[in-house]
């Protein structure tokens, strides 16, 4: 036999299926990764709790993850949970953890009219942490924020297999470009991991084009970068769904969990 390969999983942490926009490229770059992929489905939607709850709820239910499944690295695959209390995490655990934070520095590399949107949970958009990423990045771009606690819903149906109205992502849209200097904005941000899954819809509904840019791939190479040299399984192992709450309504999703390596679903 060669050396022992290690079996430690990835940890990817989201309120619902968001963190599936993340898991993606991250399966993408490292195939054989074993997943655990934790769904807090008793805390969903986080965009519409206080930062007090986000702040006391994650870094004790992440404490709970790492001691029943011993990840290698844990992924907040979450905006909201990552701009209020990944550094509470980083603090409270032994292990390394990438955060999800709204893309606006590529975002504000890519806009030629200088006008950005940043559509988050409203959690997300109030955060110091999106002042601080435009002072930094986008200075000389105007900030628009909205947020929309109906576009998580509608990631969370589109993956259930239900039908979503396209009027819903207008609706959202139009909560950015009805702001004041919306008309000039080109790019968006999806700064909810939510987002990415219903890109396509929100596309369509667009009145013209805009680009969409999120962080999935930047947080993949990151991923990456932080196991280098480590050993992986020699093949892909079957990855593990885990829901605090495990109702009818988590088992609609095992089709949309089956399409990322995710093949066994149990509860917290
Ligand atoms: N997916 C989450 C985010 O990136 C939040 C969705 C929610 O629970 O409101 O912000």
């Amino acid at each position: 036999m060669g050396a022992m390969s290690d079996a430690r999983p990835l940890l990817v942490f989201d309120s619902g299926v968001g963190g599936l926009s993340v898991l993606g490229p991250i399966e993408r770059l490292l195939p054989n990764a074993p997943i655990v992929y934790v769904a807090d489905s008793a805390g969903f939607p986080y965009g519409t709790k206080s930062e007090a709850e986000i702040a006391a709820r994650v870094p004790a239910l992440l404490g709970r993850l790492v001691e029943r499944y011993r990840p290698r690295l844990v992924v907040i695959a979450c905006n909201t949970a990552s701009t209020i209390a990944l550094a509470h995490v980083r603090a409270a655990l032994d292990l390394p953890v990438v955060g999800t934070v709204p893309a606006i520095k590529p975002a504000a590399a890519m806009s030629k009219a200088r006008v950005i949107g940043v559509l988050g949970t409203e959690a997300t958009v109030r955060q110091r942490y999106v002042d601080n990423l435009s002072a930094e990045f986008a200075a000389d771009c105007l900030v628009l924020r909205h947020g929309s606690a109906r576009l998580v819903e509608l990631a969370e149906m589109k993956l259930r297999g239900q039908p979503t109205p396209a009027a819903d992502f207008a609706h959202a849209l139009a909560g950015l470009t009805d702001l004041e200097g919306g008309s000039r904005m080109d790019t968006v941000v999806l700064a909810c991991t939510h987002f990415p899954l219903v890109g396509e819809e929100l596309a369509a509904a667009s009145p013209r084009p805009l680009a969409f840019v999120h962080g999935g791939d930047g947080i993949a190479r990151r991923v990456a970068h932080l196991t280098q040299g480590q050993s992986w399984p020699e093949a892909p192992t079957s990855g593990i769904a885990v829901f605090t709450a495990l109702g009818a309504g988590e088992k609609a999703l095992a089709p949309a969990l089956a399409r990322f390596g995710l093949h066994r679903i149990e509860a917290l």
